[in-house]
């Protein structure tokens, strides 16, 4: 088996973490054990680019478990758990490319080396993977029944493809499913991101003005972290309808230009380019620290505080500092690429769990449909939304009431009223 990690003998240590993960991820593990019994990827190709932590590898048990082939590459070059990169490849016989902090080539060697395998399934998070089939491995796309995609951002990049008519294989949106992006984005990506963030500054947010750059569900998850530690939190948005529900939830909202006079800790999370730029380093306080939550490292222009810096130097791990003309020091986190993985260890198991139980669910509808689908984006099937909800909610022992056949009636009828 071909494999690329940073230390085969980091696997002990990854193994035992994979295992903690696991006895937090119930949803996932109930679909593993009906995987086993029933086969339903039994020798199809799944070729994953996913950010290879623990809930990564859990993931890919369940879908080893009902038979697929599984390759498994970074999404990131820098979120890549090494230990669990090993595990994978010396417990489990899952061949895994993936090395913290490889360069871009290297990154893109491994993604080639996940595509080798000719997959059936694509299984992307940012949409590298696709991008790659697209523009340079055409061929593969015959093979391929659908891919599934994760993320915001690559939801998005697919969606462009979709609409100018370039898109080569069906794709399921994951990223767009209730059980997701109202969770994961929002309450796994808050407190990841506050968790990175104080793991590369041990900085005290209470007290602090904390800077939230974008409102959709990744920015609320950590406004309302940040508020709950005690920050005093400011959001910047461009779309009016988040900005009033920002300051109805209670943050002041303002131009970048004014927060960055005042802001001590800043976070992207808009999934946009250039967010945080020249006109604004020189601005910011002595001190100040910025992180981005995004997918990209495209939303701070480090370029730009470089080309403004005298000196530079890292100052603790995951934590760049730079000292600007005007004598004044801007912490730069993470190298400007995701924090919550950087520096961190990501979203916690019990918040993945329902993500990537989406996404064998997925990869199971995948199968069962291949020959209906189109070359489009879809959006998950409600059924499968609805099914990891209710999982999750028994996996907690939390029981729901249930509308009556009165209940039911009424609300399917029109005539009754005042
Ligand atoms: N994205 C965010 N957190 C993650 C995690 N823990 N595992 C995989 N992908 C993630």
């Amino acid at each position: 088996m071909k494999y690329d990690v940073k230390d085969i003998k980091l696997a002990k240590k990854g193994k035992l973490r994979i295992e903690w993960a696991g006895n937090n991820m119930p949803v996932l593990n109930l679909i593993r054990s009906n995987f086993q019994r029933t086969k339903p990827l039994k020798n199809v190709n799944i070729s994953c680019c996913l950010h290879v932590t623990t809930e990564t590898a859990n993931l890919m048990l369940t879908l080893k478990s009902a038979g697929a082939n599984v390759l498994l590459c970074a999404s990131n070059p820098l979120s890549t758990q090494d230990d669990v990169a090993a595990s994978l490849v010396k417990d489990y016989g899952i061949a895994t490319f993936a090395v913290k902090g490889e360069d871009e080539k290297r990154y893109y060697r491994h993604i080639n080396s996940v595509l080798d395998a000719e997959p059936n399934i694509t299984m992307d998070d940012g949409a590298d993977l696709v991008s790659v089939i697209h523009k340079q491995r055409k061929n593969l796309v015959k093979n391929i029944y659908a891919g599934t995609e994760e993320t915001t951002t690559g939801v998005i990049r697919l969606r462009s493809l979709e609409h100018n008519n370039l898109l080569l294989f069906p794709i399921i949106a994951v990223n767009d499913a209730k059980t997701k992006h109202f969770f994961d984005n929002r309450y796994g990506t808050g407190q990841s991101t506050i968790d990175g963030i104080i793991r590369a500054t041990n900085k005290l947010l209470a007290g602090c003005v904390f800077v939230v750059c974008g409102y959709g569900w990744c920015g609320r998850g950590i406004a309302q972290r940040a508020e709950g530690s005690g920050a005093n939190v400011i959001v910047t948005e461009i779309d009016p309808l988040k900005a009033l529900e920002a300051v109805m939830d209670g943050y002041r909202v303002m131009p970048l230009k004014n927060a960055a006079r005042i802001g001590d800790v800043f976070v992207t999370a808009t999934g946009d380019t250039t967010v945080i730029a020249k006109e604004h380093f020189g601005l910011m306080k002595d001190g100040a620290i910025l992180a981005n939550a995004g997918h990209f490292n495209v939303e701070i222009d480090i370029k730009a505080i470089k080309s403004m810096s005298v000196k530079s130097r890292l100052i603790r791990e995951c934590n760049h500092e730079y000292t600007l003309r005007n004598k004044r020091r801007i912490y730069v986190l993470g190298e400007g690429r995701l924090i919550n993985l950087a520096s961190a260890e990501g979203h916690p198991a019990s918040v993945m769990d329902m993500s990537f139980a989406d996404q064998a669910l997925c990869a199971e509808y995948i199968v069962k449909n291949k020959n209906k689908l189109e070359n489009m984006v879809y959006k998950v099937p409600t059924e499968i939304d609805e099914k990891v909800a209710l999982l999750k909610l028994n996996s907690m022992g939390i029981k729901t009431d249930i509308l009556t056949q009165e209940q039911k009636k009424y609300l399917s009828s029109w005539e009754a009223g005042t």
